[in-house]
């Protein structure tokens, strides 16, 4: 075990764990979901309400789930039978944690699949010439392809396999450090470009002016969801990735930068897709295929428009992989930590289960987009909303009540926290976690199901 343990921790520096841990948080959610349910719930106010779970629930149970992992230092599951012992009932957050990892990846795979299409697209020069209408027509063209959805779904579960199964270090560790970096500048380009053009004032109205009699529980709900699906918190993620720890890392300021930079990316896609929106007069309610069908508008509008596209989507490629590994990385590590597995045969497996059970998510948006089992939803709906409404959710609530009052230790905690150089920090943090959390969580769930 202890071999398995030495041959799975792959940070091997603090920066590799930054990277990894904001590179797990930064992806489609941030890009690619975040914009779509803005538009969805009618931007403003939804905006205020996903910044204060950010705040006051995603964050503190952020480093939460870092102080679990690193100190379980094990997987998501072994962490809590390291902390309460084989059997304890805690370890159900970490099953609940493998599970919903699991599903999450199966359709995050078909999404990030179109964003490889997109780079092929790009690469052909599909985009410049064409008017907002035809480019806004091509989004249609893919996803109603079942062959196409599946054949790049598949690409991608490839392509997460691939590098989880060589390890992390070599690969994706060193390739974030120029890739983020330039995913960033990239945006802030098109963020620029966004405020200078027409739409710019509508877009900044859309997002931050709060018109609060739109917000209805489902907004509420969407938004406390959207906080734990963008942080990868009620995953098992951060508590597989904190057990790669070194023991004496300042949590609090490397959760503060993981969230500053995700938000701060989610913000600005939202409002350079918006002024795109608001100068094309497209539809902000648009959906899942929002990303797809503005920004490539902007893109060909732009001098070397078709090589900036191609950059842009290889790096929403890259964010989105960056992002699928730690999904994968879960229940991997659960296989090897727990049950003795080589990473080679856990990961076939997971991929290969994680391929399969995306593929009623993938037709979802062709041969079965009539097919609605439940609540009038199709497979990929469901699935997103099994994960992001409610497994993220409840795993991270149960983070909260675990680390916030049943796991004893105060003084472990609190200078696990590096609570010595900050004496505010972990009363708040306390606070937070036993408090105010808990609640929102709770509140809104019940909102949710009708219980006001
Ligand atoms: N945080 C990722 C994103 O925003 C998604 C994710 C969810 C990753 C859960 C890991 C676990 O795209």
């Amino acid at each position: 075990m202890a071999d398995q343990r030495a041959g799975r921790a792959h940070w091997a520096s603090r920066f590799g764990f930054v990277l990894a841990a904001a590179g797990s948080a930064i992806g489609l959610g941030n890009i690619w979901k975040f914009p779509y349910i803005t538009g969805q719930n009618g931007g403003g106010a939804f905006v205020l309400v996903y910044l204060g779970c950010i705040v006051v629930v995603g964050l503190p149970i952020m480093m939460a789930e870092f102080l679990i992992g690193r100190h379980g230092q094990r997987d998501a599951v072994g962490s809590f039978v390291a902390l309460e012992g084989k059997g304890s009932p805690w370890c159900l957050v970490g099953w609940g944690g493998v599970a919903a990892s699991f599903i999450v990846l199966s359709f995050y795979a078909v999404v990030a699949g179109w964003s490889f299409d997109y780079v092929v697209k790009s690469a052909m020069g599909t985009f410049p010439g064409r008017s907002a209408g035809e480019i806004n027509a091509l989004f249609g063209g893919l996803v109603s392809s079942p062959l196409q959805v599946v054949f790049w779904q598949g690409f991608f579960v490839a392509a997460t396999v691939s590098i989880v199964l060589g390890g992390i270090r070599g690969g994706i560790e060193r390739w974030s450090k120029v890739l983020m970096p330039v995913l960033f500048m990239l945006l802030v380009l098109l963020f620029v470009r966004g405020m200078l053009s027409p739409g710019a004032g509508a877009a900044l109205d859309f997002m931050f002016r709060p018109d609060f009699g739109r917000l209805t529980p489902q907004a509420l709900l969407d938004a406390l969801g959207h906080a734990f699906f963008t942080l990868s918190l009620g995953a098992g993620t951060m508590i597989t990735y904190g057990s790669y720890l070194h023991p004496k890392s300042d949590l609090f300021s490397l959760s503060v930068r993981i969230t500053v930079l995700d938000t701060l990316v989610a913000l600005l896609s939202g409002l350079a897709i918006f002024s795109v929106v608001f100068a094309a007069g497209l539809e902000p309610a648009a959906g899942p295929g929002l990303v797809f069908q503005t920004i490539p508008i902007v893109f060909a509008s732009l001098p070397f428009g078709s090589l900036l596209a191609f950059v842009f989507f290889v790096l929403l490629a890259f964010a989105a992989l960056s992002s699928s590994i730690s999904m994968l990385e879960v229940s991997v590590a659960y296989l090897i930590d727990e049950k003795g597995w080589g990473r080679k045969r856990s990961t076939f497996l997971i991929g290969s289960l994680a391929f399969l059970v995306g593929l009623p998510s993938a037709l979802s948006f062709n041969v079965w987009a009539q097919v609605t089992p439940l609540f009038g939803k199709t497979f990929f709906d469901l699935m997103d909303v099994l994960v992001s409404s409610y497994m993220f959710p409840l795993g991270g609530l149960f983070v909260a009540l675990y680390a916030g009052w049943f796991w004893k230790g105060e003084g472990e905690k609190e200078e696990l926290l590096g609570g010595r150089h900050r004496a505010w920090l972990f009363p708040l943090w306390h606070f937070l976690l036993r408090y105010v959390a808990p609640s929102a969580v709770l509140l809104i769930l019940l909102n949710q199901i009708g219980v006001f």
